[in-house]
């Protein structure tokens, strides 16, 4: 199985947690698109369900799928959330945000009951870091913010945009630094950290967030939930 497929048959397998009537929230990035399509087409053959988006573009492919788009104001909780990842590591720590869309996607993962990761097995790794660390700055606060990454041992890069000139502005309006590690060994002091930064509004470590991880390969899909992914002694 190719990644490709693999991102699909992920994407497949989380359409069993849609039940009718669910508040959906909607992830960003290839795999989650691959889902919301999926969706898309149970809604034609009469799913009744309600997306909350997790991106302006995620939103946009919902509505044109003809997925109803609702918000905090109407469900102020999701029944379930499906999305992808960058890394997946022991914990079910995950980093996310490759596709730039990570504080949208935490505040859908915060706000539903069950959070499940759909992702092909190149995403799984023994320790997070080898991908680039999404961090989310206002603007004014990127040279504050990236010389405290530097001191915490990481290289942050300004995110460029993807067509064109100047850096990558998130849906929020604000800056990414891509921080490069050599590894990220205890996540959840790393994210106390750049979380006590001022001007920093989030960063891509999802802790304690993932109830499941579906994640395919040349053996099908696995679920993965804590039993089978615990903590590193
Ligand atoms: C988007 O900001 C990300 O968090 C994605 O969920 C993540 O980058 C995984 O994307 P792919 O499914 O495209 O690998």
């Amino acid at each position: 199985m190719d990644q490709q497929a693999a991102k699909l048959a992920a994407a497949q397998a989380a359409l069993r947690f849609i039940q009718p009537g669910m508040v959906v929230g909607l992830g960003s990035g290839s795999t989650a698109t691959l889902f919301i399509q999926l969706l898309g087409e149970q809604v034609k053959q009469g799913l009744d369900i309600k997306g909350i988006a997790s991106s302006e573009d995620s939103e946009n492919l919902g509505r044109q799928l003809g997925i109803p788009i609702t918000d905090f104001d109407h469900h102020p909780s999701i029944d379930v959330a499906i999305d992808g990842a960058d890394e997946v590591a022991p914990g079910l720590a995950l980093i996310k945000g490759g596709g730039g869309k990570l504080l949208r996607e935490k505040i859908v993962a915060s706000a539903s009951k069950r959070f499940i990761i759909v992702a092909d097995d190149t995403k799984l790794v023994t320790e997070l870091g080898a991908f680039p660390l999404p961090v989310e700055v206002i603007p004014m606060a990127v040279p504050l913010v990236a010389a405290q990454l530097r001191e915490l041992g990481f290289t942050p890069k300004i995110r460029p945009a993807k067509t064109g000139s100047g850096p990558y502005i998130t849906d929020e309006g604000n800056i990414l630094l891509d921080c490069s590690s050599a590894g990220i060994a205890d996540p959840e002091e790393t994210a106390a950290e750049i979380r006590s930064m001022v001007g920093v509004v989030e960063h891509g470590l999802f802790l304690g967030m993932a109830e499941r991880v579906l994640i395919a390969g040349a053996d099908g899909v696995r679920e993965l939930t804590l039993a089978d992914l615990p903590f590193k002694q």
